[in-house]
């Protein structure tokens, strides 16, 4: 590695980054602490220092600190939480060491809550020891490398082979772009470059995730969500994975949570804000959400979507919301093109997965 990260503040992207793990750990922490799962594990298996330059809190802390919002529940449940931190860099496991040990001090009753476990390992290793624990638990993997060269498929299709895991994955995608045909590169990950460039440069992330995701085992249950972050002139991102709708469901609250217009970037990556406009060859250009909504709709009329529970299933395998397909149906009930018997026609996570109340939909008028 080139350069020493943590010896410098961590720059907005990466700030962008770790929010996003830190929103999914405080969705995801609650949720299985009061699953009734006996154990539940964490890994952060590129962990680094613990804090930045500035005292601003990495990855490993930000686990910490969101387990310990959930203390009173852990307990409660007599769930045991097991957490996994790994970091390479001897200087720097050190750290990391010490900053865990001076938060725990601060924080005995999260001492007493969990159980922490620090490796100095190199990740091939460390993922080879953890593998069986990753597999026997409800388990949120961290992999914040620096580079590509951790989403081989070796690792990728070990994580895939877990049926509770959720990972988020952090990818230089911006590499793949300049070095992506070089045999090292094609070593670790295979993807077609050519296919690739046949989109502008800052889609590189979300077309690097749609090839994984063609390479992953025939039925497959396993998911990938991009997330892009843009650095100066590169553009790198995240890839949340998981196979069980309540993970996806979570994901994509906080990706739209946090970009409002796409749900999947820290830049305007289809610029969105710039349709408003109407253009004199094309009339209006429709948004991310628009464009959904249209494919939503054209599935309702076509009969391919007959109830809330596909919609639902359409709306995370298309990257959206519950909720945006949902004002869709509502806005065609208004037009008198369909109609269902409820007030709202229910394309929730909890109404679809947990109460599985299903709402069917009639086409009125077509
Ligand atoms: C992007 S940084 C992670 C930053 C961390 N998540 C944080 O929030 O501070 C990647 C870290 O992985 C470490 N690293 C590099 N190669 C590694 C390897 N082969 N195995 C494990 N850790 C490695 C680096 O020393 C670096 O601290």
């Amino acid at each position: 590695m080139s350069k020493n990260l943590h010896e410098k503040p961590f720059d907005q992207a990466t700030i962008a980054k770790l929010e996003i793990f830190e929103d999914y750990a405080q969705a995801w922490i609650p949720t299985f602490v009061m699953y009734g799962d006996p154990v539940i594990c964490i890994f952060d298996f590129f962990a680094g220092t613990g804090y930045d330059k500035n005292g601003i809190p990495g990855s490993p802390i930000r686990i910490l600190q969101k387990l310990r919002e959930q203390i009173a529940r852990i307990f409660q449940k007599k769930v045991k939480v097991r957490v996994f931190f790994n970091e390479f860099d001897l200087e720097k496991y050190q750290q990391l060491s010490i900053a865990c040990k001076d938060f725990l001090h601060e924080y005995p009753e999260l001492d007493r809550a969990i159980e922490l476990k620090i490796f100095n390992e190199d990740f091939d290793i460390c993922f080879k020891t953890l593998l069986p624990e990753i597999r026997d638990c409800s388990s949120l993997v961290y992999l914040d490398q620096n580079g590509i060269r951790f989403l081989a498929n070796k690792y990728l299709l070990e994580l895939e082979k877990t049926t509770r895991t959720d990972f988020l994955y952090f990818v230089s995608s911006s590499y793949f772009w300049r070095f992506g045909d070089k045999e090292e590169f094609q070593s670790h990950v295979k993807l077609d470059m050519e296919e690739a460039k046949k989109r502008p440069y800052h889609y590189i992330h979300r077309s690097l995730i749609s090839q994984l995701q063609k390479q992953l085992p025939a039925g497959s249950n396993l998911k990938l969500y991009p997330y892009s972050l843009k650095k100066g002139a590169n553009v790198h991102g995240i890839i949340f994975g998981a196979s069980h709708p309540r993970a996806v469901d979570k994901f994509l609250k906080a990706a739209w949570r946090r970009n409002q217009v796409n749900g999947e970037a820290n830049f305007d990556i289809d610029k969105d804000t710039q349709k408003g406009q109407l253009d004199i060859f094309s009339g209006k250009r429709l948004t991310k959400i628009e464009a959904f909504q249209q494919r939503f709709r054209e599935k309702v009329l076509d009969g391919t979507i007959t109830d809330n529970f596909a919609a639902f299933n359409f709306a995370l395998d298309e990257a959206h919301l519950g909720r945006h397909a949902a004002s869709e149906l509502k806005k065609m009930k208004k037009e008198g093109l369909i109609d269902y018997d409820a007030k709202s026609p229910l394309v929730t996570y909890e109404k679809v997965c947990k109460e599985k109340r299903r709402i069917k939909f009639q086409i009125t008028r077509k």
